[in-house]
């Protein structure tokens, strides 16, 4: 390699080194953000099917709703609001369509938390339908959602939204 192109190398080296320190910790492509908090939650479902205990199955349930609540609330106002509001038809019902599948998922989040027999075969049956819905919930939301937020939003904006979620969660009240 010319003297040159070591130089450029090493150039390019620095300012890759460089970029990450460009965004605060943390900072990240709501996107990302997601497809992590969807993972953590999928892997509480598996938990909750398969707790071998009521007072496991109850901790698991709690981790749930501290982990699903505020995602889903912050969700539909910093990403399913604004898809809403675009005019494009298609995309609007993706929004609406997110909106129905969370208001299920919570339906069936209650009834979880009302079955005080976490044991029983209610309860069993309501850990499995909650992990179909939010498994079938998040394989859509992760292709239909997602692409209309990469055709509709840059990559700065995305990383804006990815704090205003942050902030969102925050202010979200956990259900008992
Ligand atoms: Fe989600
Ligand atoms: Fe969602």
């Amino acid at each position: 390699m010319s003297v040159a192109g070591a130089v450029r190398k090493t150039a390019r080296k620095v300012t890759n080194a460089l970029t990450p320190a460009v965004y605060a910790e943390g900072d990240m492509d709501i996107l990302t953000k997601l497809k992590q908090e969807h993972r953590e939650v999928q892997a509480l479902l598996e938990e909750l099917v398969d707790s071998a205990s009521a007072a496991q199955s109850k901790a698991t349930l709690r981790k749930i709703k501290a982990a699903l609540v505020p995602h889903a609330r912050a969700e539909e106002k910093i990403v399913y609001d604004p898809l809403r509001k675009l005019k494009d038809k298609d995309v609007n019902q993706d929004g609406e369509e997110g909106y129905l599948e969370h208001a299920l998922a919570d339906k069936v989040l209650l009834t979880l938390s009302r079955t005080s027999n976490a044991g029983s075969p209610e309860f069993k049956a309501a850990a499995k339908v909650l992990r179909e819905l939010l498994n079938h919930h998040i394989r859509e939301e992760e292709s239909a959602i997602w692409s209309d937020v990469k055709n509709n939003f840059s990559d700065e904006q995305r990383h804006d939204m990815n704090r205003r979620f942050e902030a969102a969660k925050k202010k979200v009240k956990i259900p008992q």
